[in-house]
């Protein structure tokens, strides 16, 4: 790897780490950084079979919120990594509020090299994170090796049909990194090449429907806030309001086109692995 672009990926993680750490941002997606909410998260734990004895590791698991709830739902411990040491505090003040801190680890760590032992966990979960990741390829072959034989993959993410264009894919990368978004097969040759088994897609479409509802309302409380207080809300995530509008005027049109889904990714290993 050269220095330029060594550089420029260290540069790439820590806008979308700061991303996600913004006020503003957290304002806009509320507890949960995913489209589906808690009700998505618990469905998967519940496609995965999760149990009380499970070792389930959360990568890119933002705030904690999922983690936590699958510990109240499930019993199970949860590993949670994330590369934003702020919000892994956050989670861990959740986790102790919501008093299962004895079965959540919140580490500080990057999807792509992960800081934590092989085939250790049951299962894996990611949550609208897989598109954020640079180097995909090698989280996926990350999420394989710390799996034990056997282990089960559930990774929810945003779903794009066909060639997406050079403006949208700036816009996707503008307001939440997540210019990695690849269509149904793409997730599917990512999964299966890293080693998982009966890669299937489950589709949840209705939920971004429900995201973009929340941005719009929230946006028409920033237009208030900019109004009254004369302060910009937008430009604390570095554009403007304008650009805020046209950016959820597109993503109406380009969801009411079909150009995006949201859906859940599930697969897993072989349960014994010949090395
Ligand atoms: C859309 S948010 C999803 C957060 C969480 N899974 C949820 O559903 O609330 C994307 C997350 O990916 C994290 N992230 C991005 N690149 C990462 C990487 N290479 N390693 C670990 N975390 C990463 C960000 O810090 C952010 O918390």
């Amino acid at each position: 790897m050269t220095a330029a672009k060594a550089v420029s990926e260290r540069e790439y993680k820590a806008c979308c780490t700061s991303f996600y750490e913004n006020e503003a941002v957290a304002g806009l997606l509320g507890e949960d950084f995913h489209p589906g909410g808690a009700e998505l998260t618990l469905h998967m734990g519940d496609r995965l079979g999760l149990k009380t004895d499970s070792e389930v590791l959360d990568i890119a698991c933002g705030k904690g919120a999922s983690a936590i709830r699958l510990i109240e739902a499930f019993g199970c411990r949860v590993t949670g990594i994330d590369l934003s040491a702020m919000n892994l505090e956050k989670a861990r003040t959740a986790a102790e509020q919501a008093g299962c801190a004895d079965r959540a680890d919140f580490i500080v760590g990057d999807a792509e090299s992960m800081p934590v032992s092989d085939r250790h966990f049951d299962a894996v979960i990611s949550e609208c994170s897989v598109c954020t990741f640079l180097d995909a390829d090698t989280a996926a072959a990350e999420m394989a090796r710390v799996l034990r034989p056997g282990g089960q993959l559930a990774v929810s993410d945003v779903v794009v049909d066909g060639e997406i264009p050079p403006d949208l894919r700036d816009m996707m990368l503008r307001f939440a990194c997540v210019a990695g978004a690849r269509p149904v097969g793409g997730y599917r040759d990512l999964f299966t090449g890293a080693g998982f088994m009966d890669v299937e897609y489950e589709d949840h479409t209705y939920t971004l429907e429900g995201l973009l509802a929340r941005f719009r309302r929230m946006f028409l409380a920033w237009r208030g806030i900019e109004g009254l207080l004369k302060i910009d809300p937008a430009a604390a995530i570095g554009v403007t309001m304008e650009q805020v509008e046209a950016g959820l005027e597109r993503a109406k049109a380009e969801l009411a086109a079909g150009r995006f889904k949201y859906g859940v990714f599930f697969g897993a290993l072989e349960s014994e692995r010949t090395e």
